[in-house]
């Protein structure tokens, strides 16, 4: 029986694959105009780095994690999310003693076994951005603004920007100890996994997708210290004068432990249940809690397959050869090799099927390639040492040209 891939994992084929280049390709753009530079970090880390970063009592970590024992008795997990890599990247390379500005973009595929539905893979695509040794707000309104501005090139306009500050840690002291109060109140009424762990973490039970909103309306509200509202206040004027649309949402708590601060997520409900398109915020404990300098941050991590759903009905970019060549025989088919080798080398896509079919088979495959110009080395070509050049998506008169002009020909053609 023929072995077919896992669930919740698949195959991209154009013209999603051409989608995803091509958000990659935009996202790369505005990194550099945000002077972020790209940090390539390993696929499989130790399972201690996600467990003490992302959280214990997270859903990634308690259920979701690809965690297994290598051939060395190694606890190790595979990624699944880039934030704790480049937190660790950034202390084991003591980026904070080289004066860099820390700034990092990643992209890549992560890992969670998630229950797969639509919008909801076991292996996905990131393209994330990470600001380490910045406390100012300033910072934040730039990742935000970066971000919506990267959505905006990719093609997707129009959005708007959920925010919340979960304040910082002395802010959730006493807040801790009042919803634990409250979630305790209503222990009868929450789900398992959250009755099993409100006492390690009761901010958990406020992002549980079936007690996060009612608990909402019900439980008591954080209030933020002087510093940590002026803070929120401070980023909200920053994000109006960049022209940043957003919307203050006070359920926004985030699926992860290390937030502190600020937080944001882009949604569409034109993706059903799976609405988050992009998450973020700041986690200004993390860098340290991890071994590292006191090092404020502030990052997120933009979906590609979801964003890529919402992309799907845009025109895709079209990846179709300029050329196909179409040869017949031995001697043709070398000249078409040399032909093929020219056309490239100024820059034409060119391709071709096999020398050893018929002209008529070749030229089939060169309708369906998508090709805008046919180059044919029939007999009669072969002899005179010239080529036919015949417009495939056009209107127009098949011509003949020297061999040897064949690739500036078809460059004058393909500008007009
Ligand atoms: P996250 O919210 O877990 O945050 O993931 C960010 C984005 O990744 C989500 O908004 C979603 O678009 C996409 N995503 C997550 N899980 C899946 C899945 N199973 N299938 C498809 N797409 C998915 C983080 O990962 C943080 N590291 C973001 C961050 C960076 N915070 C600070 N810095």
């Amino acid at each position: 029986m023929a072995i077919h891939s896992l669930r919740g994992f698949r195959d991209l084929f154009p013209p999603d694959s051409s989608l995803f280049a091509s958000i990659e390709a935009a996202a790369r753009e505005v990194f550099a105009l945000y002077g972020y530079q790209e940090l390539r970090i390993p696929t499989i880390e130790l399972k201690e780095l996600f467990v003490k970063s992302t959280g214990e009592t997270t859903d990634i970590v308690e259920k979701e994690m690809y965690a297994f024992t290598d051939g060395g008795g190694r606890e190790v997990a595979v990624r699944p999310e880039g934030t704790p890599g480049v937190v660790r990247a950034y202390i084991e390379q003591n980026i904070s003693q080289s004066g860099r500005n820390a700034k990092f973009y990643y992209i890549g595929n992560m890992f969670r076994a998630e229950r797969p539905q639509a919008g909801r893979f076991r292996e996905f695509t990131q393209i994330g951005a990470e600001h380490i040794g910045n406390a100012s707000p300033f910072a934040d309104a730039e990742t935000i603004t970066m971000l919506v501005r990267l959505l905006e090139r990719a093609g997707l306009g129009g959005c708007s920007v959920d925010l919340n500050s979960l304040g910082c840690g002395e802010c959730r002291k006493t807040y801790r100890q009042a919803l634990l109060d409250a979630l305790r109140g209503y222990s009868e009424r929450l789900c398992e996994p959250c009755r099993g762990r409100i006492e390690r973490n009761p901010l958990r039970a406020l992002d549980c997708k079936i007690d996060g909103p009612w608990l909402a309306e019900k439980a008591p509200k954080l209030s933020l210290c002087p510093a940590c509202a002026e803070h929120f206040t401070r980023t909200q004027e920053l994000l109006k004068i960049s022209g940043i649309p957003y919307n203050v949402n006070p359920g926004l708590v985030r699926g992860l432990d290390y937030y502190t601060r600020t937080v944001f997520e882009v949604r569409s409900s034109a993706l059903g249940s799976q609405d988050a398109v992009c998450g973020g915020g700041r986690y200004d404990d993390l860098v340290k809690s991890m071994g590292g300098p006191a090092a404020p941050a502030i990052g997120w991590a933009l979906g590609v397959d979801r964003l890529a759903m919402l992309l799907k009905d845009k025109p895709a970019p079209d990846n179709s050869p300029k050329a196909f060549v179409v040869a017949a025989g031995k001697e043709a088919g070398e000249k078409a090799c040399a032909l093929l080798t020219a056309l490239r080398a100024v820059g034409i896509s060119a391709d071709f099927s096999n020398f050893d079919l018929s002209l008529r088979s070749q030229m089939r495959s060169a309708d369906k390639s998508g090709a805008s110009y046919a180059l044919i080395i029939g007999e009669d070509e072969l002899k005179a040492g010239s080529c036919a050049v015949k417009p495939l998506k056009n209107a127009g008169e098949q011509t003949t040209v020297p061999l040897a002009d064949v690739p500036s020909t078809l460059k004058q053609l393909l500008k007009g």
